[in-house]
Formats: C-alpha cells, structure tokens, sequence
C-alpha cells in the first residue's frame, strides 16, 4: 500500500429526495431517504431506468432534486457552489471521460492542479496513484488514453477520481466497458482501495453479481424508489418483496446457493470450536439461514469433526465465483 495516510469517508444522507426531468409523468427518484455511513460500499441495484443515476447525480448536483435534502458530512450539498462541491467528491462514470489530448499523469492531476496544488506535489500524488492502480509510472505516465486499453482507461478514470483525497466517491457503471476478467480484478481492487483509504463509495450496477462480490450494503430500487436497503447476506436471504427475489433470480444467485454446498465454499482455516456447526453437505442456503439467525461464523463438521470454517464472505465469493 503506498497510500498510507487514511482520508476517511463522509457520511451521506439523503432525506425525501425528488426528481421529476422536464415533460415527463413520473418522479424519475420518488421519495428516497438514504443514510450511508462513514467508509462503506453501497452499492444501488435496479434494472434500467429505475433511477440510479438520477439519485447518484443529484448528490453532485449534475441533477437538480425537487424536493428534500441532502447532506454530506451533515453539510447541505446546497450550501456551496457546485464546482467547489464536484472537486470534492470523485465521479466515475462508464464512459471513462479521459481527456484525449492530456496524458495518463496530466489527467490524473485535472483536479489537484484546479486546486492550487504545487508541482512536486501533484507529481508525488500521480505517481503514488498509478501504483495503487497497478499502472507502471514509468510506462503510463506520459501515454495518451488512445494507448490504453479499455480496463487500463477505466483504472485511471479511477485514479483521476481519487486524486484529491475525496472522502466520497461516486461510480455509475464503471467496469461496464471491460470483460468479466478484468471486471473482476477491478472490482476487487475497487473494495481493496476502499478499505486501506476508508472512502465512502456509492457504486451503481445493474449487475447481481457485481453488487453481491463488492458491497457492503445493497440498494434496491425499483421505479424511482427504495425498495430494500440491507447488507448482501440479508438482500439474499430475506427478500423484501417478489420484485426484489425475482431481481436476484434473474442471474441465479438465489438458486446457486442451493447448489453450492459447504464444502465448496469454506477455508480449511483453524477453528476454534465456539461457533455453531453445520455438515460439509449441507447446502449454502442452508449456511445462510444459520448466518441469518446470527452466526457469524459456521464450522463445517465432516464425520463428526470440524474440518473449516464458512463465513458470509465465503458464501458471497462461492456464488459469484460460480457464474
Ligand atoms: N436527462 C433526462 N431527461 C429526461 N428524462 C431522463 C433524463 N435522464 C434520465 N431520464 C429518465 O429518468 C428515468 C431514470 O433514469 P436513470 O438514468 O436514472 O436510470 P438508470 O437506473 O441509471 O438506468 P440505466 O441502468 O439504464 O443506466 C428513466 O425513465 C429515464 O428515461
Ligand atoms: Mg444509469
């Protein structure tokens, strides 16, 4: 880790937020009360057009809310001009947006240069960046996007994102673009910044998977409103409503849990005989209904004697991993 002063993250709080785009019939974001705490993964799920950009775009004001409040780090995102407010808070959107006439070190350094940043240190902070984003600086430094390829451009949009420390960062679809390969290196190295900085990030996807391998709490929205908004072990295991059961359906993540069984997801770790047991051959819905009733941990017992351990995050990686 070659960042290691920890920026924090914010907290966001959206109350009766509001949005209805000129001409049209509908609240395009109908009433959403939000609370994200300080240094977690949201991410918001929902099929196209149920309003996930609109909410992450009013945060930032590209969108005007009718109605309601927003708060980050308990200050009204109102209260300041919005260019003041956007240096603040990294965007990441699918389309990379790089500047094709700038460099790799000379994107990267748009926003620190706006804000007054000497030289030496705008050129620590690029090169500190590019290898948080595994990018050699000696050779990215002075590329142009146009030699890039797509997962290198998505990393350094990234990278630009990051730049200035936000404690907030907000990502629209960002690994759209790439292959399952990249997507899921990217995607780990997005949850892997997100603990060693502690930033608060609010990532959209339309993808089940993507959403259960990285969040740490899931938004569901459905029309322009919230319909669940929980971690991804309750998401999975109690459903709010059929909406919410059929949208994790679509990609069979409920029913690979069936399939999968204990033995295929677990560490053979050292356990430590206090947590509550479950077979090797019981399945992970099984798993999930005991981690649902507040085991935090299960102990995988085979012929009577504990041979790993299952955690949530075991089960998570098995069903994702099982695509
Ligand atoms: N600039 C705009 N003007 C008018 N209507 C818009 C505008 N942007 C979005 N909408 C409408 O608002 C609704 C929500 O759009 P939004 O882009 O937030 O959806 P989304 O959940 O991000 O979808 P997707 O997964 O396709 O990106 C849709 O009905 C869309 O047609
Ligand atoms: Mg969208």
């Amino acid at each position: 880790m070659t960042d290691a002063r920890k920026s924090g993250g914010s907290t966001v709080a959206l109350r009766d937020i509001v949005v209805r785009y000129p001409g049209s019939d509908r609240n395009a974001v109908d009433h959403v009360d939000l609370d994200v705490p300080p240094g977690t993964l949201v991410v918001v799920l929902g099929p196209s057009g149920c309003g996930k950009s609109t909410l992450l775009r009013t945060i930032n004001r590209l969108v005007p809310s009718e109605s309601g409040t927003i708060c980050v780090d308990a200050q009204d995102v109102r209260d300041f001009p919005a260019t003041q407010l956007r240096r603040g808070i990294g965007y990441v959107i699918q389309a990379v947006g790089l500047f094709p006439h700038l460099t790799v070190a000379q994107n990267i350094a748009v926003v620190p240069q706006l804000l007054g940043w000497d030289r030496a240190r705008i050129a620590e902070r690029v090169e500190e960046l590019l290898r948080l984003i595994q990018l050699d600086p000696q050779r990215y430094a002075d590329r142009y996007p146009r030699e890039l390829s797509g997962g290198e451009a998505q990393r350094v949009g990234v990278a630009r994102a990051l730049a200035a420390r936000p404690r907030l960062l907000l990502m629209d679809e960002p690994f759209g673009a790439v292959d399952a390969i990249v997507r899921s290196a990217l995607q780990d190295e997005t949850v892997r910044l997100q603990r060693a900085l502690g930033t608060t990030i609010l990532f959209v996807t339309h993808d089940v998977d993507e959403a259960l391998r990285i969040a740490d709490r899931i938004v569901i929205m459905s029309a322009g409103r919230v319909v669940q908004y929980d971690t991804p072990l309750h998401v999975l295991g109690r459903p709010a409503s059929p909406y919410v059961e059929e949208l994790l359906d679509t990609k069979d993540a409920v029913r690979r849990l069936s399939l999968l069984r204990v033995r295929d997801a677990m560490r053979a770790k050292a356990v430590d005989g206090q947590s509550q047991r479950i077979s090797v051959e019981a399945t992970l819905r099984e798993a999930l209904s005991a981690m649902l009733d507040g085991a935090d941990a299960l102990e995988a017992i085979e012929d009577g004697r504990p041979i790993g351990r299952l955690a949530f995050d075991d089960v998570r990686r098995a069903i994702v991993e099982s695509t």
